[in-house]
């Protein structure tokens, strides 16, 4: 997975930042199928990130001739050797991030570099690429803040970022839409919610509730307790499987109008229990749920995220596979003996 001579010039070249992570990796496996385009990785590989993830993609040997990896921190700006290497895109996917929003609590400074900072230095290398046709900024459902009972928030509404890692995502927005308005790069961002899939980190929500499953042992489930401890409600999310993420996507290369923005949104509305419990009838094996204040635990951590997803159902996409469907699919893919390395810390 290092630099080739060169690639077709015939042929659409993508760089895809943050590829080594978790939607990256499943980004690039969903092209490389859909497409005979070829690909530029860049990543600085930290914890979050693993070239095994793109190793492992099932047509990697088949494929690995139409990708090339360049390592490469964005907080640094793309100097001009880099960018020769990166060559001339027409299409950059910006996922490369740092996402981790027990981590932006600690360290809130590495959250503005990364995320702000890294925005600016790929759009800087981006206006200068004179084949880019859409430059996919990757954003989240965060940046709303938290969605009030029966509120689905829409495209345009206002942030409310309540912590460090949403607002940092809030700035990298607010820097794509003075980007497409100061120097024309047609930037199309998105706001994407809980994905789930295979080779996800093991801290996340789906492998942890396996690991803990399997072993028998408490599975901490953030909650609203009342004073007494009891039970008032359980944190919810909408989820989605990065296969459809991944498509939305890919129909937003075409589809898309630079300056605008997407809510990429799944499927129903589950609590964390109702998913573990899901994951738990799917294994076999008895959930063992605790109950954890989630604002005791982690200030800065919303209840209940919601995006609205009719702008892009209106324009004709729809998810490829069911939630239940990918739910079991990666469960048993977990389970699977030669994948369990997956599961662990
Ligand atoms: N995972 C989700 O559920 C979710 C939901 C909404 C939005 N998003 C957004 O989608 C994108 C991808 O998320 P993910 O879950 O795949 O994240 P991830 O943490 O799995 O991957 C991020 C990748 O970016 C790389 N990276 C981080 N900072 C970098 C830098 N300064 N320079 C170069 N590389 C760097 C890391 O090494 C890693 O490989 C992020 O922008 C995230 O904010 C994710």
């Amino acid at each position: 997975m290092y630099p080739q001579s060169s690639f077709s010039m015939t042929k659409k070249l993508v760089l895809i930042t943050g590829a080594a992570g978790f939607i990256g990796h499943h980004l690039l496996d969903y092209l490389l199928q859909k497409t005979d385009w070829n690909f530029v990785l860049l990543d600085r590989l930290d914890l979050s990130g693993n070239l095994d993830r793109v190793r492992d993609i099932p047509s990697y040997e088949v494929d690995k001739g139409r990708i090339r990896f360049e390592w490469h921190d964005l907080k640094a700006p793309v100097n001009e050797s880099l960018a020769k290497r990166l060559g001339n895109p027409h299409y950059i996917l910006h996922l490369a991030a740092s996402s981790h929003v027990d981590r932006s609590i600690e360290d809130p400074a590495l959250f503005a570099m990364d995320n702000v900072v890294g925005t600016v230095n790929i759009m800087n290398f981006a206006r200068n690429c004179s084949n880019l046709e859409k430059f996919v900024n990757f954003s989240t459902d965060e940046v709303f803040g938290p969605a009030p009972e029966g509120h689905a928030h829409k495209e345009d509404e206002p942030h409310r970022p309540s912590n460090p890692y949403s607002a940092s995502k809030s700035g990298q927005e607010a820097f794509g839409y003075a980007f497409f308005i100061t120097y024309g790069l047609p930037v199309v961002t998105t706001h994407t919610m809980n994905n789930f899939g295979i080779r996800q980190h093991p801290e996340k929500l789906l492998p942890k509730t396996i690991r803990s499953v399997l072993n028998g042992t408490p599975m901490p489930i953030f909650a609203k307790l009342n004073k007494k401890k009891r039970l008032e409600a359980v944190g919810s999310r909408y989820w989605i499987n990065c296969w459809n993420t991944s498509s939305a996507v890919y129909f937003l290369l075409k589809h898309g109008k630079p300056g605008e923005s997407y809510n990429i949104i799944g499927f129903d509305e589950f609590t964390n229990l109702e998913i573990a419990e899901r994951i738990a009838k799917i294994i076999g094996k008895k959930l063992i749920p605790k109950f954890v204040d989630f604002h005791a635990v982690r200030p800065g951590h919303d209840r209940r995220y919601a995006l609205d997803g009719t702008k892009l159902k209106k324009m004709g996409w729809k998810p490829e596979i069911s939630f239940d469907k990918s739910l079991h699919d990666t469960v048993k893919w977990y389970l699977d003996p030669k994948n369990q390395h997956w599961l662990n810390d």
